[in-house]
C-alpha cells in the first residue's frame, strides 16, 4: 500500500523534529556556507508560533505515515523593486533520507504553487544549493530554471574582506605621499647648495610641490 502524505502548517510541537530535520540538511546538501548552527529546539518552537502569524510566510512541514520528514519555508516576496507582482519563494525545502521517493517532496512544492495561485503570486520561486545534483535535477523537472546564485556569509566577513581590499589602496597613498616628500627634498637640495643663482631660478626651485590631489 502506498504510504500516507500529508502537508500541513507546521506547529510549535513539531520544534523537535524540525530542528533533526535541519540538522540532516546542514550536513547532507552543501547548506553548511549558508547555516551556521542548528537552533535551539526553544528557539525553534517560537520562531513556529511567529510564522503562524505571519500572512507573507509559511513553515510547511510534510508527514508520511504519520512521520515528519520533510518541510519547506515558503515566503512572498516582490518579484522585483520595479514590477508589483509578488512571488512565493521556497526556501529551506528538505525531505529526509528515509522519507525520500514517495512524493513528499513534490507534495511540499504542490502547496507551495497552490499557495502562490491562492496569493495571485504568478510566480514560483525555490533556493537550492548549487552542489545537490539530484535535486536540482527534481526541480528542473518541475520546471524550474536555474535564475541565480544566492551567496552568504556573516555581515562580519564581508566587512573584514571589505577592509582587506582597502588595505592596498592606503599602501597607495602612503607611497605616493613618500614620493611627494622625496621630490620636494630633491627640488629643494640643488637651491640650498648653488646661493649663485639669481633670484628668479630661486623663486622657481621654491615653487610648492603640485598637491597630491592633483594625481602626479
Ligand atoms: C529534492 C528532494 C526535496 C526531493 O524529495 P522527495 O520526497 O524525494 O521527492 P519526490 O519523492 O516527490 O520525488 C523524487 C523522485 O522520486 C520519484 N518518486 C516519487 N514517488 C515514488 C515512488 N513511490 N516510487 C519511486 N519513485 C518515486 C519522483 O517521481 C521523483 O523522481 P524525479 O526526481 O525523477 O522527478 C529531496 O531529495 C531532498 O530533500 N534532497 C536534499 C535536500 C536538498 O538538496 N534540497 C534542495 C532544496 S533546499
Amino acid at each position: 500500500m502506498a504510504p500516507a502524505i500529508e502537508v500541513r502548517d507546521a506547529h510549535p510541537a513539531d520544534a523537535d523534529a524540525l530542528v533533526t530535520l535541519w540538522r540532516e540538511m546542514a550536513v547532507g546538501t552543501g547548506h553548511q556556507a549558508r547555516l551556521l548552527a542548528a537552533p535551539s529546539v526553544e528557539s525553534a518552537q517560537s520562531s513556529v508560533a511567529k510564522h503562524a502569524e505571519d500572512p507573507s510566510g509559511r513553515l510547511i512541514v510534510g508527514e508520511i505515515d504519520g512521520e515528519l520528514g520533510g518541510m519547506a519555508y515558503l515566503r512572498q516576496t516582490p518579484i522585483s523593486p520595479l514590477h508589483d507582482e509578488v512571488a512565493v519563494t521556497v526556501e529551506y525545502l528538505h525531505v529526509s533520507d528515509h522519507a525520500r521517493r514517495h512524493g513528499l517532496g513534490k507534495a511540499l512544492i504542490a502547496e507551495a504553487a497552490a499557495w502562490a495561485e491562492h496569493e495571485n503570486c504568478p510566480h514560483l520561486a525555490v533556493v537550492a544549493p548549487p552542489v545537490a545534483r539530484e535535486a536540482n535535477r527534481f526541480l528542473a523537472r518541475l520546471g524550474l530554471g536555474q535564475a541565480g546564485v544566492l551567496r552568504f556569509a556573516s555581515t562580519h566577513t564581508v566587512r573584514r574582506r571589505l577592509a582587506a581590499e582597502h588595505a592596498p589602496n592606503l599602501l597607495a597613498l602612503l607611497s605616493s605621499r613618500r614620493s611627494v616628500l622625496a621630490r620636494r627634498a630633491q627640488l629643494a637640495r640643488p637651491a640650498l647648495e648653488n646661493h649663485d643663482h639669481d633670484e628668479a631660478e630661486f623663486g622657481e626651485l621654491r615653487l610648492p610641490a603640485a598637491p597630491e590631489s592633483a594625481g602626479t
